[in-house]
């Protein structure tokens, strides 16, 4: 074990105020967790049970796990990148009492020692987002776990191929599937944030620049609005035909990336799938081209085979940017190709994570109660807690929506 995560598995203990301040300001803007959470606190519906969180380590996070400790939870927390982890948060949330196991900039092997440390305090309820945690449970350390969440596509992907092999060892709650998560979080949140990414770090114009879009799902829909709306020419790289006649019904321009390859300013990845952006595209680049991210994991731009091209070693122009010279062509790669949202910008904003960790806080609470009656499987965010958070949002948003009529229930049965 590294002798950082020995000594102090956080960045700096002093940090903690300046996380406490993030913590209330994103709290303000998550007001649904308290409202569930109050609604239960008196019962300690978690209290008994242990947590183990692998989630990006960021203000909106220390706000779920602050809300399930105060349900009585007892709570140990590892990042789900090793580059989008808030240090100040992490300082707070250990301040707290929350065992916390997370600095930014770990190495793989202490990203892994990070995961290891949280299965080391025997989690009853595991949340992850990305599938990281899951699938070291799995190797051998499934015996404390009653039941699990997760927060991602790429993660709830990877749990389903378990569940085809017949390897899930519990039963998990797929939080990414409610509507409530990612036709919002996915959508507007990372379709925001993404912008923001890139924004801060390579500072660009929008208006006026090719962007090319690889994934037309969720995020990529959201991604490419978002650059749509800020003067950004939108073209879509897809592989499935219907998602792909979507786009162009949407009013963008759908090509295939080869093909689009020397004209784009900007290019993201949104598909969840690796080597999207390879040796035969970096190649066909026009001078300045600008790559970034925005999938879970950092396998979407070939990064070896940008390597494979450069004529030179890359150099950093600034903070979260490289520049690789590919046949005398200046290629400028975002966040090392990790998820730019997180590593260049500080995730998803508050009220949009409010939808997604009230279903993360409700699904667990609903593992809490339920988990004997539970099979090994992948389930589904119960509707009825999908519906509960979309009127809460909508409450505190101040809108009322109409009711049918009993005429119009009758009608419909
Ligand atoms: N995933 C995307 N944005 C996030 C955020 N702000 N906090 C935690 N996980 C996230």
């Amino acid at each position: 074990m590294s002798r950082r995560l020995q000594t102090n598995p956080i960045s700096d203990p002093k940090l903690a105020e300046q996380g406490r301040r993030l913590y209330e300001w994103a709290a303000n803007r998550m007001t649904i967790l308290e409202k569930f959470a109050a609604k239960n606190r008196t019962k300690k519906p978690l209290a008994g049970f242990k947590l183990g969180l692998c989630l990006h380590v960021t203000k909106e996070t220390s706000v779920l796990a602050m809300a399930a400790k105060s349900l009585g939870a007892e709570i140990a927390i590892c990042s789900a990148n090793p580059l989008s982890v808030q240090n100040d948060v992490a300082a707070f949330l250990s301040s707290q009492g929350i065992r916390t196991f997370a600095w930014r900039g770990e190495t793989k092997e202490e990203y892994d020692q990070c995961i290891s440390s949280v299965l080391d305090t025997k989690p009853d309820i595991v949340t992850d987002d990305g599938g990281d945690l899951h699938t070291a449970a799995h190797k051998s350390r499934t015996k404390s776990i009653v039941g699990g969440t997760e927060e991602t596509t790429s993660g709830v992907k990877r749990l389903q191929s378990m569940q085809r092999h017949g390897k899930l060892a519990y039963p998990v709650i797929a939080v990414n599937n409610a509507h409530t998560k990612h036709l919002f979080d996915n959508r507007y949140g990372t379709g925001q944030s993404t912008i923001d990414g890139i924004q801060r770090s390579a500072g660009v114009l929008f208006a006026g620049k090719h962007m090319v879009v690889s994934g037309y799902g969720w995020v990529g829909k959201g991604v490419a609005a978002r650059a749509k709306g800020m003067g950004a020419n939108v073209t879509i790289t897809e592989v499935d035909p219907v998602k792909a006649l979507e786009a162009r019904m949407d009013g963008f321009d759908v090509m295939k990336l080869s093909e689009v390859a020397p004209y784009g300013d900007i290019f993201v990845t949104c598909t969840g799938q690796t080597s999207i952006i390879r040796k035969e595209h970096f190649v066909k680049m026009k001078n300045g081209a600008i790559l970034a991210n925005a999938g879970h994991f950092d396998v979407e731009i070939n990064i070896q085979d940008l390597h494979s091209v450069a004529d030179a070693q890359p150099q950093t122009v600034r903070q979260d940017v490289e520049e690789f010279l590919v046949r005398g062509r200046k290629i400028y790669l975002l966040a090392k190709g990790r998820v730019v949202n997180l590593v260049a910008a500080s995730g998803n904003p508050s009220e949009i994570m409010a939808l997604s960790f009230a279903n993360q806080l409700l699904s667990i609470l609903h593992i809490a109660e339920n988990h004997d009656m539970m099979e090994l499987k992948l389930y589904d965010v119960p509707e009825e807690i999908d519906v509960a958070v979309a009127r809460y949002a909508l409450e505190a948003m101040g809108i009322k929506i109409d009711r049918q009529t009993e005429k119009q229930k009758k009608y419909q049965s």
